[in-house]
């Protein structure tokens, strides 16, 4: 079945080890759009609501195309990282918190630069039904019919040698990507998900809050 040989992982590993891949995204290399296939194929065991698979996965690699959602990108890239909300600026304060905050914005800036260049973009949609509208009590069960799936993209993309990074600035600007894209008013895309073959062989865990600051045994 599969286009690109499978990096042998335990499943930890697999797990502890698929980071947010800017830097080391090979813009020089084209990827097949059968593994691109071959890992949507996987995304679609994930799990829906209902069972509905509502779901829409939109693959591009058209340079135009590419050139217009990178524009949008960009400009949401620089509008965000002059607010408090900038990944950079966050935990600014925090001595063990600041630099992994400085790596990833230093990455994301990367990232919003080469944007266009990058070999695949690739955009899970969740379907809205009745009158389109997310509100407060079908938005669990929207965003829970389509993160898995995509998450389950980026895990397969992993052992097939392909870096993903889940990126969520356009989603503020849905409607300049409906249009750039054409998909319809009750269809939205819960990631932009750069898709490239990795440089270098391995990724190392993150380093993250302990466990025992966010537990909480049968009471909060
Ligand atoms: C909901 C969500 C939105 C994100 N949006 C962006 C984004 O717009 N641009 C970006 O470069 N990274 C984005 N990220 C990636 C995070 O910055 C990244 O997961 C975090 O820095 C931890 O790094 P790691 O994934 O390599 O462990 C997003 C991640 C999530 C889960």
């Amino acid at each position: 079945m599969t286009t690109h040989p499978v990096v042998d992982m335990t499943t930890d590993t697999l797990l502890t080890t698929t980071r947010s891949v800017r830097k080391r995204l090979d813009l020089s290399r084209d990827v097949p759009l059968e593994l691109v296939r071959e890992c949507l194929t996987i995304a679609l065991q994930a799990p829906t609501s209902a069972n509905r698979q509502h779901w829409s996965f939109i693959v591009i690699a058209d340079p135009g195309q590419k050139r217009r959602i990178a524009e949008i990108y960009k400009r949401q890239w620089d509008w965000l990282a002059s607010t408090p909300y900038a990944v950079g600026v966050r935990f600014a304060d925090d001595p063990t918190r600041a630099p992994q905050q400085s790596r990833a914005a230093d990455s994301g800036a990367y990232l919003a630069e080469h944007l266009a260049e990058v070999p695949v973009l690739v955009l899970p949609c969740i379907e809205v039904e009745g009158d389109g509208q997310i509100t407060p009590s079908n938005q669990a069960d929207t965003w829970g019919s389509i993160m898995p799936a995509a998450w389950s993209f980026m895990l397969a993309a992993r052992t097939r040698g392909l870096g993903t990074a889940w990126t969520s600035l356009s989603t503020s600007v849905e409607p300049e990507i409906r249009s750039v894209i054409g998909y319809p008013d009750n269809v939205y895309h819960a990631s932009l998900i750069p898709t490239a073959y990795y440089t270098g062989e391995t990724f190392k865990p993150g380093t993250r809050q302990p466990l025992d600051d966010v537990l909480h045994l049968d009471t909060w």
